[in-house]
């Protein structure tokens, strides 16, 4: 897939992510060449991998039903939690780390980022950064913004601050909306293949009532299902695509012809 279009689609996902902010969101394509990749919507990887993740929790029934079932599939997942449910539930903060899965930053009470100054900002990621330290003993390496909104700058100076890769998603069900398991697992088992990062949401019935099923089926496909940092070690630069045959008359040279990033795609 070119770059354009993974851009194209990071920004689909965006736009559909959890309750529409209301504001357009800035394009969020930050990674640059020879630079280290600190932004990912999916991975390029070359065996049957992908992740599950599961934001907003942890919720006092929904996550240890989830992890129950995570548990008797050998499945791992990775879990953005919202610092002030880590704090609610602390217990179940522990469990999840103690039962193999990761633990990652969703900020402290779910407010959009990009409306923040940077003082406001360092609090909402410091708390939960430090309550999950204090916690669970993590320190935390990933961030997922909620509603997958923070600018360039913003994502470049978390990685700086504390080495968080910002990570979005290419599956999203769109499990806060519609509230049905059968919606849930058929949009997943749609779209999720190898190299997927899957969005959903520990607190709602719905989407654990869909996992049994959804899991079972990616199983029975052959899919592998690990962690997100997991994910990223295996990320590998996507070969060119193949050129197409018979190769076409060369264009004389122009300096229109590299492909360029959209700049303004927003959508309402
Ligand atoms: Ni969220």
């Amino acid at each position: 897939m070119s770059r354009p279009f993974l851009a194209l689609l990071a920004f689909a996902g965006l736009a559909t992510a959890e309750t529409p902010p209301p504001m357009a969101l800035p394009a969020t394509a930050v990674n640059e060449p020879g630079r280290p990749k600190i932004t990912f919507s999916q991975c390029h990887v070359e065996g049957p991998y992908l992740a599950l993740t599961f934001d907003d929790g942890p919720h006092g029934t929904n996550t240890p039903r989830l992890l129950d079932m995570l548990k008797q599939r050998k499945v791992k997942a990775t879990f953005f939690v919202v610092g002030q449910c880590v704090a609610e539930y602390p217990e179940i903060a522990k469990r999840i780390i103690d039962e193999g899965h990761e633990i990652a930053n969703h900020s402290w009470s779910h407010p959009q980022l990009t409306k923040l100054g940077e003082g406001s900002v360092t609090e909402q990621l410091g708390k939960t950064h430090d309550v999950v330290r204090q916690t669970t003993g993590v320190t935390m390496t990933l961030l997922r913004p909620p509603y997958g909104a923070f600018t360039p700058n913003q994502q470049a100076w978390a990685f700086r601050k504390w080495g968080y890769r910002c990570i979005l998603w290419d599956v999203d069900p769109l499990d806060w909306k519609y509230r049905s398991a059968a919606h849930v697992k058929s949009e997943i088992l749609g779209h999720a293949g190898p190299g997927s990062i899957v969005l959903s949401h520990d607190i709602h019935k719905s989407t654990i009532d869909a996992m049994p099923e959804t899991i079972d089926a990616l199983l029975a496909r052959g899919l592998k299902f690990v962690t997100v940092s997991e994910l990223l070690a295996m990320d590998r630069p996507k070969p060119p695509a193949p050129k197409a045959t018979p190769a076409p008359k060369p264009a004389p040279p122009s300096e229109s012809t590299a492909a360029t990033l959209p700049t303004s795609t927003a959508k309402p």
